[in-house]
């Protein structure tokens, strides 16, 4: 991890697991210092920040720039760094210096995942990789070992508010059972008070929600719901 102030790791959560990780693509931009803060003073365990560039989705969204900002008002958040982008090598060494403490690519793009693992890990923070739903279980399982965090998708990425897809459940129970203890197994996409038990009870304990956190009215209480509704 590469910066010192932070508090928690992927490894020793200060809260019972899952960690919740509120997306900030549903925040309001205009107020997103306070909306970071919000969650965080409502439970939440750290940030996800979803970074697009218009070609692995169709969509764009935040870079490096957003990141150092967070750093510098929230010094001891985690943040973790969702890289929804055609090349992710690309971007690791702006967003270690930007204060980043997680950043996961997808099995998706044409970077070979260990040399992704390896150069995360050489710049100072967590790595993690990221299945999209229609992608095979079986194309990520000999690499989990590599990373710190392994990302299932219950959306096809790009936007917030989609519907959750049920069938990536599967995957979440053949990834689980390579796991180590210290390795975490997230889900994003449609995680809500719907969908949070059964993402629970399959085995993630990392949920990231971006619209169930950031378009309710109460943040403190739609976090606590996601941990055990
Ligand atoms: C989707 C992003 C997600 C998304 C989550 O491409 O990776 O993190 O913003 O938003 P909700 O929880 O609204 O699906
Ligand atoms: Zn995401």
């Amino acid at each position: 991890m590469n910066s010192a102030a932070v508090e928690m790791s992927l490894i020793t959560a200060p809260t019972t697991l899952p960690l919740i990780a509120p997306s900030i693509l549903s925040a309001d931009f205009a107020n997103l210092g306070q909306e970071c803060k919000a969650v965080l003073e409502g439970g939440a365990d750290f940030l996800h920040l979803d970074v697009m560039d218009g070609h692995f989705v169709p969509n764009l969204t935040m870079g490096g720039a957003l990141c150092v900002s967070l750093r510098k008002a929230l010094p001891k958040t985690y943040l973790d760094v969702h890289l929804m982008v055609e090349n992710p090598l690309m971007f690791i060494d702006s967003f270690a210096d930007a204060g980043a403490n997680l950043c996961t690519g997808h099995i998706e793009t044409s970077v070979d995942p260990l040399e992704f693992a390896s150069v995360i890990h050489q710049a100072g923070m967590d790595a993690g990789i990221a299945i999209n739903p229609p992608t095979d279980v079986d194309v990520i399982l000999p690499y989990i070992e590599a990373f710190d965090l392994i990302l299932v998708m219950s959306v096809n990425p790009g936007f917030s508010g989609q519907s959750f897809i049920p069938e990536v459940l599967k995957k979440v129970t053949a990834i689980q059972e390579q796991l180590r203890p210290d390795q975490r197994l997230q889900m994003d996409g449609g995680v809500g008070p719907s969908t949070s038990e059964a993402c629970r009870d399959a085995g993630c304990d990392v949920l990231v929600a971006g619209s169930a956190i950031f378009g309710s009215q109460n943040y403190a209480k739609a976090i606590a719901g996601l941990r055990d509704q």
